[in-house]
């Protein structure tokens, strides 16, 4: 089936039809999809209804392994039980909106700064493919980065002041800038993870800046040195021309690279209105730091 792709940035995303990804397992359309993504980073696709048994039988067939150590599963036992089906959602396991003062819902919150999935761990996560099951009638948008676009944009000096650095990435660390406290013991099963700050991507062979909240020092450098220049690149790599934002319908399913793109979610009323995706994500390499 030959796929048409529709650009929806000047650097990254791009509209995919007409293809119901269900259906989707012949080689040739998985590495059409493929190289969809190495190209654009991000994928959309529109009325994709999977049930999550499909959700997760796709994603498997386009790249592999499945990550399955989500940071919410230190903190709460998985809604669906499976721990590779990611509960993007503001509701508890008896389906009712969760409300101020709930720690799920202060631990969710965390998706509003901008990161790359599963960073804290090694290895990382690859793509994540988030389906929309209920989208509220109020905005409720998340927007991404290209982190491809920004390291290009970058200064020769930067560029070359950056190569070769390492960076621990730790979820307690981003979560205790909202004020969000782990316990000891969920602070044991959240090491966090050590990461190189400039990757190249495979294939597509461009590099890219490799930061999210999650990046808590650079490990070359003394600590508040390494702060400084991680929030100068999340400042820089998050200007508008880098930045695309998704309103969602149901029956979306959007897939991305986090090896080269940052998202977040962006604020709506949560505690009045439903929103229900799901997110699979697979599992990258380990890194060789
Ligand atoms: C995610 C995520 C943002 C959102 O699914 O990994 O960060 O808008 N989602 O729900
Ligand atoms: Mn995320």
């Amino acid at each position: 089936m030959a796929l048409r792709f529709e650009r929806l940035h000047k650097h990254f995303v791009a509209e995919v039809c007409p293809v119901d990804l269900r259906r989707v397992d012949d080689p040739e359309t998985l590495a059409e999809i493929r190289r969809g993504m190495d190209e654009h980073a991000i994928l959309v696709f529109h009325d994709q209804p999977f049930t999550d048994d499909e959700h997760l039988a796709f994603a498997q067939r386009l790249d592999g392994a499945l990550h399955t150590k989500l940071g919410s599963a230190a903190i709460q036992k998985n809604r669906f039980g499976n721990e590779a089906l990611g509960d993007i959602s503001n509701v508890g396991a008896d389906g009712e909106i969760l409300q101020q003062g709930d720690r799920r819902r202060a631990y969710g919150l965390g998706n509003r700064l901008w990161h790359t999935d599963a960073s804290f761990q090694d290895p990382p996560g690859r793509y994540s493919m988030l389906s929309a099951k209920v989208v509220p009638r109020v905005a409720a948008d998340t927007e991404y980065a290209d982190m491809r676009a920004a390291y290009d944009a970058l200064p020769q000096e930067t560029k070359r002041q950056i190569e070769g650095l390492t960076v621990h990435h730790s979820i307690a660390y981003s979560r205790q800038v909202l004020g969000f406290e782990f316990s000891d013991d969920e602070q044991n099963m959240l090491k966090g993870a050590v990461h190189p700050l400039v990757r190249t991507i495979p294939r597509s062979n461009r590099k890219s800046l490799y930061v999210a909240s999650h990046a808590s020092r650079v490990m070359q450098w003394p600590v508040p040195e390494g702060r400084l220049l991680l929030r100068d690149l999340i400042e820089h790599a998050t200007q508008p021309e880098f930045v695309y934002r998704h309103q969602w319908r149901v029956g979306d399913l959007v897939i991305w690279d986090n090896r080269c793109t940052m998202h977040r979610a962006r604020s709506f009323e949560d505690t009045t209105h439903r929103r229900e995706l799901r997110r699979v994500t697979t599992l990258d390499i380990p890194a060789t730091v």
